[in-house]
């Protein structure tokens, strides 16, 4: 058996579907193109945990809870906050969501959705000197992150924001997620399940792309020739960042999704001549795969436009996974409810390949 589990089924799941022949992305009975930018965060949470919580609302009430749970969690964390910034962005806003109460209700669920909006707009302010903004509850949660980021939210920023979090809610077993529901198996609380999937995400093969697809692109805009760049990175073994996935062998639906969304902000401000850039990048690397990898098709993945996207937004690179991280989490706490009700603590088996004692006579 391959080491990664390639086409190992380790769980049914009436959560998400990745078809990665036809590049197509099934969430609960929904493609991707009805999700992203007609479908709300907060409606997407509702789909994802409908099932999975007795005591679910509605949309209009999930969307309040939410903002309830983002008031309590800043409460909660605030205590803390000053020590956060001694570490990166990720493990600040790991650490502020490990003290969170470790129960599987519904109240649990909402207060992870919440945190690491509310952490990593207070860590990035803190990280500046300036003053963490209390979240506004009747806000909608993406436009209340940038509020508590950059004080204000435009609603286009806002709403590019949102569909972003829609996006990548979820993707079937990821790594993050398989991660998540390995840890829900032991009937750990969902923080320690999501704290799992947090690890998990924050690897440059996983979650951790974006900030280095950003690097690449200044990189690349330093050098005046992106072939040459990219050409030498893979001569040097390197990994195109934001290329590349384990299940699509054609391009990866969300990079469109997300990519539309760029385009509509860049109508209103300096992002389009980033997008025109990053498309040209985009050709290059696509074109120095297909030569340098003949046997694989390596096609664009999610992260390539969730950099520009974040960009375009407000976000500083080190806090993409976070942002990654925040939108997830509808995904991961759906997945470990739906892990935990099959009672089934998932083992598996491991083959010894190492010597053997020896053996007395
Ligand atoms: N750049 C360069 N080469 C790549 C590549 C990339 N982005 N992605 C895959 N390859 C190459 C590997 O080097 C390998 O080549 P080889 O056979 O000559 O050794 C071949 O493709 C197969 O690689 P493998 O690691 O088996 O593919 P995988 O399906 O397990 O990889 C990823 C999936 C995501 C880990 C991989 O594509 C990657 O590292 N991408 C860059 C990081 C990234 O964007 N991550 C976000 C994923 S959503």
């Amino acid at each position: 058996m391959a080491n990664g589990l390639d086409d190992v089924v380790a769980a049914d799941t009436v959560l998400s579907d990745v078809d990665g022949v036809g590049g197509h992305l099934t969430i609960r009975g929904h493609s991707l193109a009805e999700l992203a930018g007609r479908w709300r965060y907060a409606q997407v949470v509702r789909l994802l945990f409908d099932g999975f919580f007795d005591d679910l609302p509605g949309d209009a009430e999930l969307e309040k809870a939410i903002g309830k749970a983002r008031v309590e969690v800043f409460d909660r964390v605030k205590p803390l906050l000053a020590k956060l910034p001694r570490l990166d962005i990720y493990s600040g806003m790991r650490a502020g969501m490990a003290i969170l109460p470790d129960g599987d209700g519904l109240a649990d669920a909402l207060r992870l959705i919440a945190a690491p909006a509310v952490l990593t707009a207070a860590l990035l302010r803190l990280g500046q000197g300036e003053t963490p903004i209390t979240p506004d509850e009747k806000a909608d949660h993406a436009g209340d992150m940038l509020r508590m980021l950059a004080g204000t939210a435009s609603p286009a920023l806002a709403k590019a924001l949102d569909s972003y979090l829609v996006t990548v809610c979820d993707h079937g077993l990821n790594a993050s997620t398989f991660a998540t529901r390995v840890v829900a198996s032991t009937q750990a609380g969902l923080t320690s399940a999501i704290l799992a999937g947090l690890g998990a995400l924050k690897g440059p093969l996983h979650g951790g792309a974006p900030g280095p697809v950003i690097e690449m692109l200044d990189a690349i805009e330093a050098s005046g020739d992106a072939t040459a760049w990219l050409s030498d990175e893979i001569a040097h073994g390197e990994r195109i960042m934001g290329f590349g996935h384990r299940i699509y062998r054609v391009r990866d639906p969300r990079a469109d999704a997300l990519k539309a969304v760029v385009r509509q902000l860049g109508s209103c401000n300096e992002t389009s001549s980033r997008l025109a850039f990053a498309e040209k990048v985009e050709q290059a690397a696509l074109d120095v795969l297909r030569i340098a990898k003949p046997q694989r098709s390596i096609q664009t993945n999610v992260e390539f436009y969730t950099a520009l996207l974040l960009e375009a937004v407000g976000f500083p690179k080190e806090a993409f996974s976070n942002v990654f991280a925040a939108g997830r989490a509808a995904g991961w706490i759906a997945h470990a409810r739906e892990q935990q009700a099959t009672g089934r603590l998932i083992r598996p088996q491991s083959r010894y390949v190492g010597p053997l004692p020896d053996l007395v006579a």
